[in-house]
């Protein structure tokens, strides 16, 4: 921060200086500093049209865009000089103007107020969060259907309760996170057609009293409509609302993802190894590998929520139009934008380094009787009722279940006393059988998830959901 000492704006209404520790506590720039590129935008839009439609004079118009395309350029290369006394970024941003140009740079801030400002920038800088979120969702994505793709034949046990239900393709469970994600992609674009809406012309609250062009200004931003109404152009921060709610549920799936790639990676489990490179090791168990970066994953979730909260619980209750409880709007945007960028990059990064160990998958998905309900099954094609089957199969389970040993483990005979519905064929029921048997859309049959594969793809490449 600079030392630089320059007036306020408003100074010449007050009859004394800004205590010092109001000043430190509602200054903003420390993090709006970030807008910079977006203000910079706004401004050179705002003056061109100011000067095409008559309202500042042509060369005054003309030397304000050559002075903020050089502070843009300050701004870019990291050289431009803040300083707290002017609170936030628009205020630094007209200071160095006035500086480079002299008197003309007093004519931007005319038809505009630092309300409708703010809230072109922030929109602006969503429009670009929105961007990068997606293009790295996608990129997620991608990752995904190249496991899935190297491991489609992998078996594994499906879960309920965390206890093993039923055998799976491991493909399948993965494109399950795909189809989340997906979702997730959705809300963002939704998010972005709310987001897309010049607030710019709507000044302090009220509009402007001058002859501006809104849909001008929208173009040169690349805005697809003007707001309609400008009290709520100014105090509605809703997109922020809906980009941190994306973003929550986005972190949620992360962190499902990152759970079950922990849980994996256990001894206990022993499914998955994560590629040395994403593990951490122990200052003292010299054994460990350590899921340290699915474990930040996980709990980065939480910053994102309570950002979530803590926008809502600022809004909650708010009169009409700007109030400065809205200046709290950007600190929680920006740490939920980068907090859920750096999650998607390194998962994004880390998924094409699992190495899954199919023969252990195989095995836990033969065991713990997860082929109980095909064999249930097996007797409803026999013509029982399936609740009946059920039970028949329950005490199956239990009689097998009493002596230590598999379903596969029994003799036709054993079966027999249970129920005469039994034939030689259920012994030959196993995984593979069981997860070719449902093929039903949506289902985890080899032809399903091949299918599943194949449009997941086209979904992705097409930029289509
Ligand atoms: N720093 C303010 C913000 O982030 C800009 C708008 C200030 N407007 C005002 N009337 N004080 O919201």
């Amino acid at each position: 921060m600079a030392k630089k000492k320059r007036s306020k704006v408003w100074a010449a209404r007050f009859g004394k200086a800004t205590d010092q520790q109001a000043e430190a506590f509602t200054a903003s720039i420390d993090i709006d500093r970030r807008l910079g590129r977006y203000d910079v935008a706004g401004s050179i839009a705002h003056a061109r049209m100011l000067a095409k439609q008559g309202i500042i004079p042509e060369e005054d118009g003309e030397a304000i865009v050559r002075g903020l395309e050089e502070i843009g350029e300050e701004i870019e290369a990291g050289r431009f000089e803040l300083s707290r006394e002017l609170e936030d970024i628009h205020m630094n941003i007209e200071a160095s103007l006035r500086e480079k140009i002299g008197p003309a740079a007093d004519r931007l801030h005319t038809a505009r107020s630092r309300n409708d400002q703010v809230a072109t920038d922030l929109r602006l800088y969503l429009k670009d969060a929105i961007a990068g979120v997606l293009a790295v969702l996608r990129r997620l994505q991608g990752a995904l259907l190249d496991v899935v793709e190297v491991n489609r034949r992998v078996i594994m046990p499906g879960y309920t309760h965390l206890q093993r239900a039923q055998p799976l393709l491991f493909a399948h469970h993965l494109l399950a996170y795909f189809e989340m994600f997906d979702r997730d992609v959705g809300r963002f674009q939704d998010c972005l057609r709310r987001v897309d809406v010049l607030p710019l012309g709507a000044g302090a609250l009220a509009g402007v009293p001058y002859p501006i062009d809104r849909e001008f200004v929208a173009r040169e931003l690349g805005f697809s409509r003007i707001s309609e109404n400008s009290l709520d152009a100014v105090s509605d921060r809703d997109c922020v609302v809906e980009f941190q709610a994306a973003a929550a549920l986005t972190m949620m799936h992360v962190s499902r993802l990152a759970e079950e790639l922990v849980l994996w990676s256990t001894a206990e489990f022993g499914f998955i190894q994560i590629d040395e490179a994403f593990a951490g090791g122990s200052s003292i168990m010299p054994q460990k590998r350590n899921p340290d970066v699915a474990e930040l994953a996980r709990a980065k979730t939480g910053r994102v929520y309570g950002n979530l909260m803590s926008m809502l619980t600022v809004l909650k209750g708010l009169p009409l139009a700007y109030c400065l409880d809205l200046q709290e709007d950007k600190s929680g945007l920006f740490d939920s934008a980068d907090t859920l960028l750096t999650a998607l990059e390194v998962m994004a990064a880390m998924v094409p380094g699992i190495r899954v160990n199919a023969e252990r998958t195989q095995a836990a998905a033969s065991e713990s009787y997860s082929l109980a309900t095909d064999v249930a099954d097996y007797l409803v094609r026999q013509g029982l009722p399936f609740r009946e089957a059920h039970g028949v199969v329950g005490q199956l389970v239990r009689y097998a279940d009493e002596r230590d040993r598999g379903l596969s483990e029994l003799s036709l005979e054993e079966y027999r006393r249970f129920s005469p519905l039994f034939d030689e064929d259920v012994l030959k029921l196993d995984v593979r059988a069981a997860i070719e048997a449902r093929d039903v859309p949506g289902g985890t049959s080899s032809r399903q998830v091949a299918a599943a594969l194949k449009r997941a793809r086209k979904r992705l490449e097409g930029g289509k959901r």
